[in-house]
């Protein structure tokens, strides 16, 4: 194979990022230099993992998970079949989360997945400490790699904790913060979703019939573990703004919802009235 006939069968499989996709398998799994394929675009690229790789990626597998790395806000994370790829999107409640927590906060990351959230929140607020829970061995372990990975694995407890039910396990603590990207996604809709996003955990996008089960859950059985002035900030998809403002105000917190840098409404920040 060589560099023409990769950017020929990966155009099937990403139309718009294949050049892109080329260069990230490359670099990955060649020891080529992309200086030196653009100036041999038909020299023959020998490697049996190259080839693997893209038979995989044509079967729809996300790039993130053959590469098994990405990055996320200014943290690298280990990515596999068992967490969420983080995505930049969720960028902004870290964003929120660095610039809001108090001095020595402890919060807590509900739905955890890769850890991202935590992590990259940690990473960047050396003062702070963290829970992170996620209802999944598999899952936990990913982002006990990733606290290890970031320098972070002692200011992080990983705990596995069904969201939907197990909120006692929590007896005792309490947090400055709830920070939450929950799976949001309603049955329907999941049906209609890429090939890519069904390689990854159908738990980390169920998010009832609704979409709205976990927040709900959240909001009113999660925040007695919240201190007087906690807050909580979750991810939400765009269309669940209005949702959200009815959850918070149902259960005495105010609702401040912040766009994405596409203008989407992304993050719901409750706190209490
Ligand atoms: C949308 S993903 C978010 C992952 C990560 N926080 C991120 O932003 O990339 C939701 C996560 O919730 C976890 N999850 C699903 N159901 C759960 C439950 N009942 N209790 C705890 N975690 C759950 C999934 O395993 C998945 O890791």
């Amino acid at each position: 194979m060589n560099y023409i006939e990769l950017i020929e069968r990966l155009k099937k499989v990403t139309p718009e990022d294949y050049e892109f996709e080329a260069r990230v398998l490359i670099e990955t799994f060649t020891d080529y230099k992309m200086s030196y394929i653009f100036s041999h675009r038909d020299e023959q690229i020998v490697g049996e993992a190259l080839e693997k790789a893209l038979q995989r990626r044509e079967n729809r597998e996300p790039l993130q998970y053959i590469v098994g790395k990405w990055d996320f806000y200014r943290q690298t994370y280990f990515v596999d079949e068992n967490c969420l790829i983080p995505r930049a999107d969720t960028e902004i409640l870290v964003e929120k989360a660095i610039e809001i927590l108090p001095e020595n906060a402890r919060f807590i990351d509900l739905c955890t997945g890769s850890g991202c959230i935590a992590i990259s929140t940690l990473c960047e607020r050396s003062d702070t400490q963290a829970v992170a829970v996620d209802k999944f061995e598999k899952t936990l372990d990913v982002a006990k790699k990733n606290a290890k990975l970031n320098g972070v694995e002692k200011r992080v407890d990983l705990m596995i904790l069904d969201v939907l039910s197990e909120e006692n396990k929590l007896d005792g603590y309490s947090f400055d913060a709830i920070l939450s990207n929950p799976p949001y996604i309603r049955p329907e809709v999941i049906e209609t979703l890429s090939k890519e996003v069904k390689h990854e955990p159908y738990a980390a996008l169920w998010g009832g019939d609704d979409g709205l089960i976990f927040y709900n859950k959240i909001v009113k059985d999660y925040s007695q573990f919240l201190n007087n002035y906690g807050f909580i900030l979750f991810e939400i998809g765009y269309d669940q703004a209005e949702s959200l403002r009815i959850i918070a105000d149902e259960n005495g917190f105010n609702c401040e919802i912040i766009k994405d840098y596409a203008g989407r409404d992304r993050v719901a920040y409750l706190t209490k009235k």
